[in-house]
């Protein structure tokens, strides 16, 4: 215990036996095993730490090697961490690794789609640097109404083809950049959740940026996440990035909705899609083809579910709602 005291946590800055990371140590002939509690169960520093707290411990004599048992354990302070409740029967979050594949066009029709069936559905943009959904809807980026529920303010989402919509995007001084890091993201994704005036929602869409990083995991930690849906083009660079969300999800403890191929056909070629989801076990959603009018629809800001009804993947939902998350 006490070599393992010298073993700093890299983001931290502080050792780990004061941070309380390690339990159960004990040793069996030259191997000492020990359980390691990260804060988070993506924890992109496992390898950093094993190696540091291997070279530490082998300094000592009689031991050769270390046996780790990762387990985690996410803060409970509600202000940074905990899960929220909100009027939400099911959250979907869609994520793909790779930037430009179609996750914005996915999490729109999608919602479209879930309206036009009868659902009560709500679109948050969690990609907050980069927000797309007032365009693809077609909204102009004008800020939500205040509204007062409970003696609490509240942003008033836009309401748009039977959709409640919430972006920083309506928030923004247009073509202005945020540049804030990963805390500030975590406070609007959560802000976009519980001070936002939803509305007795069936399903709630998350449209997250590109990447594997903060907002997945600060979404991912601050709702009970129904499921995430991976969204790739066919070739292997999106197949890739494609594998680490779909792998950061499972991390997560998010359950895997499907994987759906965007952009099939003659530009990108096709099966991506399915052979991830065949090599994770997961379902697949099919192929969405790459399409003029799909392209344009997003300059003209229209979904194109909106004119075509019968969006293939609406009808995989799960119907249950069995995950009532009301407040
Ligand atoms: N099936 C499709 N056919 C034609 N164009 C498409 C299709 N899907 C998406 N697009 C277009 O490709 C571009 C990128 O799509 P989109 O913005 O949805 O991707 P994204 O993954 O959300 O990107 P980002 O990572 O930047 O958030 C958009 O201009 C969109 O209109
Ligand atoms: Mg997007």
């Amino acid at each position: 215990m006490q070599a393992l005291s010298t073993v700093i946590e890299p983001e931290l800055k502080r050792d780990i036996v004061s941070l309380k990371m390690v339990e159960d140590l004990r040793i069996e002939g030259d191997v000492a095993h020990f359980r390691f509690v990260l804060t988070t169960p993506a924890c992109p520093l496992r390898d950093v730490i094993y190696e540091d707290a291997r070279a530490a411990v082998t300094q000592v004599e009689g031991i050769r090697d270390i046996e780790i048992e990762w387990a985690s354990r996410v803060p409970t302070d509600r202000r940074i961490h905990g899960t929220v409740e909100i009027p939400v029967r099911n959250t979907i979050a869609i994520t793909s690794g790779k930037g430009g594949v179609g996750k914005s066009t996915v999490a729109t029709n999608l919602a479209v789609a879930l309206a036009q069936s009868g659902a009560r559905v709500g679109l948050m943009d969690a990609d907050i640097l980069g927000p797309n959904l007032p365009t693809m809807v077609g909204l102009p980026l004008s800020p939500p109404r205040v509204v007062t529920v409970d003696g609490k303010q509240k942003m008033q989402p836009h309401d748009v083809y039977g959709l409640q919509v919430i972006s920083m995007g309506f928030l923004m001084k247009p073509g202005q950049p945020l540049m804030w890091r990963g805390p500030m993201l975590h406070t609007a994704i959560r802000q976009f959740l519980t001070d936002v005036n939803w509305n007795e929602l069936d399903y709630l869409i998350a449209d997250l940026p590109p990447g594997t990083g903060d907002a997945q995991i600060s979404l991912a930690q601050s709702v009970p996440l129904t499921g995430g849906l991976i969204v790739t083009q066919p070739q292997a660079v999106a197949v890739e990035d494609a594998t680490k969300a779909l792998v950061m999800f499972q991390q997560l403890e998010v359950p895997i909705l499907g994987v759906i191929e965007n952009m099939s056909g003659a530009f990108f070629g096709e099966g991506g899609g399915e052979r991830l989801a065949a090599a994770h076990g997961v379902p697949s959603w099919g192929a969405s083809r790459w399409t003029r009018r799909c392209a344009k629809a997003a300059t003209a800001g229209g979904p194109w579910s909106f004119t075509t009804p019968k969006g293939r993947p609406a009808r995989r939902l799960p119907r249950s709602r069995s995950r009532s998350r009301r407040a």
